[in-house]
């Protein structure tokens, strides 16, 4: 298989993903020399538009966006590559129309006949788009490989998720799908499994004999921004959590592979996903807390109700905190519990390990004010490991107190770490898809999250019930509390 040749098309080109991420993504490993030196991209969209249009707007996305800085000379260099294609996605005959177009690409930049399909449009479109590539043989064509990348949320429950995935898998083998989870690609989360497993400190602790219990927060100030449309029928549970917090988790919670390499990874995650305690409908209430936004008028912050696209009375959540249980050995008793939301005080997305306090300890009988040991990963903004322990404080008693062991990646001056969405397209490029999410995960994670869903459908919430700005509704407080536990919010 020839990985060194790639037409990269992009369907929804003039998306707010394709200017955010996916172009300077491309431009960045452009100018790193990590592009195949065969490579186009033609943008696919619905909007009538040149191509030097086109290519202009992705200039201007580029100088938005990109961490690095716009090289006149280079950009010129790339945008001879890039291309836009004028369709309606449902209309079955501009497919064959793509087809002869993208034949032409394929002679004139030599990629030998190599594709990847790439979906970055909304998931009504997913079927369609998939379909419409079946029935015009688009991905059909001997020569070449045929990959297609599926942005999430991959379905809107465990049902249609199963139905996207057949009609996926009567074009492509599960071997050229890549589910794309883009906090996969986030260099710290790739960091987990090394901290874990590389340190025999760690990882021998890492268990319900040593561990409390495990926090893990994503937290953003942004609220839905312009994409009120799309985040109503989504929510925070199938936009965050469904998805990338599961992953995270995952990530925390597998035991070690027995190989590295791409399957034996997903076999441990999955393992993960399959264990999770599925609440009872009566638990659900008891385990999860939703919350919407409202109002803050001393930052003259709309709520999500006055949000664009957003309906006066929407039931949608912009918060869920979880408490989650693993049935394994390794997590009998341990609970995980989880967080994330919009408009919230702080940006950031850590996880917590709390280790246990050792009462068998003589030590600990006689001192008092012993800290438990926490162990954080911060994923973002800041990148690193933080160690949390005791030690005597400086003078003359002999009051302990807690100190940090800090690593910091991203604290070097000039260090630019690469975005997520430079190394999945890499990936999928080489065709290696550890980072991406197997069919398996998606459907344990779903499982774990309709009964959630189905049982809020049944009782309407009392939104909004945060303050924008704020740490989230009472509720979620109240949720890790009466375990007598607390939400870290130092990130
Ligand atoms: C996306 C969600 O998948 O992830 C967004 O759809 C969210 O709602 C975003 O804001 C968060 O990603 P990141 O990389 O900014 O933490």
């Amino acid at each position: 298989m020839d990985n060194t040749t790639n037409g990269l098309i992009l369907f929804g080109g003039t998306g707010d993903l394709t200017k955010r991420k996916l172009m300077p993504a491309i431009y960045n490993l452009y100018i790193e020399n990590l592009l195949p030196d065969n490579f186009f991209v033609t943008a696919v969209g619905r909007r009538d538009k040149t191509i030097p249009e086109f290519a202009n707007e992705m200039k201007e996305a580029v100088i938005e966006f990109s961490r690095n800085k716009i090289d006149e000379a280079k950009w010129n260099e790339i945008s001879k590559r890039i291309y836009y294609y004028r369709m309606n996605f449902s209309d079955n005959e501009s497919y064959k129309g793509l087809d002869e177009y993208l034949k032409v690409l394929d002679k004139t930049h030599n990629t030998n006949g190599n594709k990847i399909f790439y979906l970055a449009v909304s998931p009504d479109f997913f079927g369609t788009i998939i379909d419409n590539i079946h029935k015009s043989g688009l991905a059909k064509h001997i020569k070449g490989y045929k990959r297609v990348v599926i942005e999430k949320p991959f379905g809107r429950d465990l049902s249609s998720a199963r139905e996207l995935n057949k009609q996926i898998m009567k074009v492509f083998k599960e071997d050229d799908i890549y589910r794309i989870d883009h906090y996969l690609g986030k260099e710290m989360l790739q960091n987990i499994m090394v901290i874990r497993f590389a340190n025999t400190t760690f990882e021998t602790i890492w268990n319900s004999e040593h561990i409390d219990h495990i926090q893990i927060t994503s937290s953003e100030t942004m609220g839905v921004d312009e994409r009120g449309g799309y985040y109503e029928s989504a929510g925070a549970l199938k936009d965050m959590v469904q998805n990338h917090l599961l992953q995270f988790l995952s990530l925390i919670a597998m035991e070690p592979p027995r190989k590295i390499d791409t399957e034996s990874i997903r076999n441990e995650k999955v393992k993960v996903l399959k264990s999770l305690d599925v609440y009872s409908d009566d638990e659900v209430n008891k385990n999860v807390v939703r919350g919407q936004y409202g109002s803050n008028p001393e930052y003259k912050i709309a709520a999500y109700r006055g949000e664009k696209r957003t309906s006066d009375d929407s039931d949608t959540e912009t918060f869920a905190a979880l408490k989650i249980k693993i049935n394994s050995k390794r997590w009998k008793g341990v609970p995980f519990y989880i967080r994330t939301g919009k408009r919230l005080a702080k940006k950031g997305v850590q996880a917590v390990i709390e280790f246990k306090i050792d009462h068998k300890s003589n030590y600990h009988e006689l001192v008092d004010d012993i800290k438990p040991n926490q162990l954080t990963i911060n994923i973002q903004p800041k990148e690193g490991v933080n160690f949390r322990f005791n030690a005597k404080k400086p003078g003359e008693s002999n009051d302990i107190i807690p100190v940090n062991m800090d690593f910091c990646q991203n604290c070097v001056i000039g260090y630019n770490s690469q975005e997520a969405y430079e190394r999945l397209l890499l990936d999928v490029m080489k065709g290696d898809k550890t980072l991406f999410t197997r069919w398996d995960e998606v459907e344990y994670s779903w499982k774990f999250i309709d009964i959630i869903s189905r049982n809020w459908q049944k009782e309407k919430p009392d939104f909004p019930n945060y303050q924008a700005f704020s740490y989230g509704p009472k509720k979620a407080d109240e949720l890790i509390e009466r375990d007598g536990r607390e939400w870290v919010n130092d990130f």
